[in-house]
């Protein structure tokens, strides 16, 4: 009797070990098709996976090992991004276009293959070629490791909502056409949460509904997949508790608004402790400047049970389209939790210290409406795709692909956020910023006000960064670094640019390979807002990059 007691007890452990200790796989697989969705109010169909707009969750937990195979039945080129994933030594996972990767052909696919590590909360996948990622996204959900909890009160429930932008035509189209002019792009038509609009004009969507239980707390996992824009999100009559950015844990802190950029995630935890009813969920966009904007509010509901949908709605303001005030003070809420078990592990010291001036600008252009073109750029470049990735040539020490010159400094200084010199111009170049291994970056990107002072939403590839400071007008070498906080600052991968001022991040360059940094308002992007770091092989085992996989596509 004895004996089988330890023989069950022996078989139940051997079959929960595995389970418990060994990372496991996860398998998907993502089908890019083109689909008429009506949740849209949209007649035309749209590039989705498998069906779904927004797409398909990734769900998995830290140092799990995610293998996704994309197929394409479009006839666009795609690649998929894991936003916010580090991809340590998987560059070639990561799927920026023509960076780390050429597009997957029509009819092709390719398996993106890396391992979460040293990651857990929210972040998004999403298309990264053109503007596909417009349907083409959907959220990555982190757990931690098995018999981890969480680091705050464990919610009830968890819920995924992601915000998004649509047009009523093809975005590749609205883009293409203003390329052509050389002009700013059609704002989009609506905002959506998890695809849905609200009452939008000339839609009768239904609009998101949050169905919640008196008492219960949920883990709202808020996505902004948006194009090209930042937005504030509220829930009437309710508080939020921030507990989590960019699958980085923070100090949690109440807010009734959120401010998220595109790119951003944030983990906020909503408790049903308000009368039983129906409270409006809205988000609205952020532009503190003249640039035009879709000033749509997409409206969804908070529903507790036991309340109808036709009962009334308690509502609330959206913040004014240019509530700086609100961003700044969110902003400034956000700390790295910075505990024992999550310590901040900020850079000390610095071996680059770079200035990158970021903006929007205007060339000469002979066959544009106006004989100029809107532009952007990093230190007076804007960053030219090349026609093969650089990752590739890299790798392959393919040369003629790009040159690494990229400026540490803006090549003439001027007055960033005051007026410009008439004289300026960018030059077209495809240059990246060589680091050795390990290096540590002190990085200061600096607003500028060539048009129009404009928030910038920065996301830096294949790293997490600090944000050690920012502040209002040019950033002051002497004097600004005093006040940078090297403690708890928040750890994120995509952080806003404040409009006409600036933000200092540290990152240490610990993954080798090539790494895209670019504003994430996509039209920023495809106006040159772009470049990308070398980070060179280190000397150790497990400092070199991997090789690449056999079916990498080629161009
Ligand atoms: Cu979320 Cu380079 O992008």
């Amino acid at each position: 009797m004895m004996e089988l007691r330890v023989l069950v007890l022996m078989l139940v452990v051997a079959f929960l070990y595995p389970t418990c200790v060994e990372s496991r796989v996860r398998n998907y697989k993502f089908s890019v098709v083109r689909k008429n969705t009506t949740a849209l109010c949209a007649s035309k169909p749209i590039i989705v996976v498998n069906g779904k707009f927004p797409g398909p969750t990734l769900y998995a937990r830290e140092d799990d090992i995610v293998i996704v195979r994309v197929v394409n039945h479009v006839k666009d080129n795609v690649t998929i991004h894991w936003h916010g994933v580090r991809q340590l030594r998987t560059g070639w996972s990561d799927g920026p276009a023509y960076i780390t990767q050429c597009p997957i052909q029509t009819g092709q696919s390719y398996i993106y293959n890396f391992t979460l590590t040293g990651q857990r909360g929210t972040l998004l996948w999403h298309a990264h070629i053109n503007w596909q990622r417009a349907t083409v996204h959907g959220a990555i959900v982190i757990l931690p490791k098995r018999g981890v909890p969480y680091p705050f009160p464990k919610p009830d429930k968890e819920e995924i909502i992601i915000f998004g932008e649509w047009w009523k035509s093809d975005v590749e189209a609205v883009i293409n056409q203003a390329m052509k002019l050389g002009q700013p792009p059609n704002v989009s038509d609506a905002h959506t949460i998890n695809g849905l609009p609200g009452p939008a004009p000339n839609c009768s969507s239904q609009g998101y509904t949050l169905q919640v239980e008196t008492g219960k707390t949920y883990l709202l996992r808020i996505v902004n997949a948006a194009v090209n824009e930042e937005l504030f999100f509220k829930i009437a009559g309710h508080q939020l508790t921030i507990v989590e950015v960019d699958a980085s844990y923070t100090k949690p802190f109440k807010t009734d608004t959120i401010f998220i950029g595109p790119g951003q995630t944030t983990n906020a935890l909503l408790t049903a402790d308000q009368k039983i009813g129906n409270y409006l969920i809205a988000i609205s966009p952020f532009m503190d400047t003249i640039v035009a904007i879709d000033n749509q509010t997409a409206m969804g509901t908070l529903r507790y049970n036991g309340m109808l949908a036709v009962s009334s709605t308690t509502l609330t303001a959206m913040p004014p389209q240019n509530a700086t005030p609100i961003t700044t003070k969110f902003m400034d809420s956000l700390r790295s939790l910075n505990s024992k078990e999550y310590p901040a592990n900020v850079p000390q010291t610095v071996d680059h210290s770079l200035m990158f001036a970021i903006g929007v600008a205007v060339n000469p252009c002979a066959t544009c409406v106006n004989g100029s073109r809107v532009m952007a750029d990093i230190n007076n470049v804007s960053f030219v795709m090349p026609t093969t990735a650089i990752l590739q040539a890299h790798y392959y020490n393919i040369s003629g692909v790009y040159t690494d010159d990229f400026p540490a400094n803006p090549p003439n200084p001027y007055n960033y956020t005051g007026t410009p010199p008439t004289s300026i111009q960018t030059n077209n170049g495809t240059k990246v910023y060589r680091l050795a291994y390990n290096s540590t970056v002190q990085l200061v990107l600096q607003g500028t006000s060539i048009i129009a002072p404009e928030s910038h939403p920065t996301h830096l590839h294949g790293f997490n960064f600090y944000v050690v400071g920012k502040g209002l007008g040019n950033y002051d070498p002497k004097n600004d670094p005093k006040n940078f906080n090297l403690v708890d600052p928040v750890e994120r991968n995509t952080i806003s640019v404040p409009t006409a001022g600036w933000t200092a991040i540290r990152f240490r360059a610990d993954n080798p390979g090539v790494w895209f940094m670019h504003c994430h308002l996509e039209v920023h992007t495809t106006w040159g807002l772009k470049m990308a770091f070398l980070v060179e092989n280190g000397k150790g085992p497990n400092q070199s990059i991997l090789p690449p996989p056999n079916d990498l596509p080629k161009c």
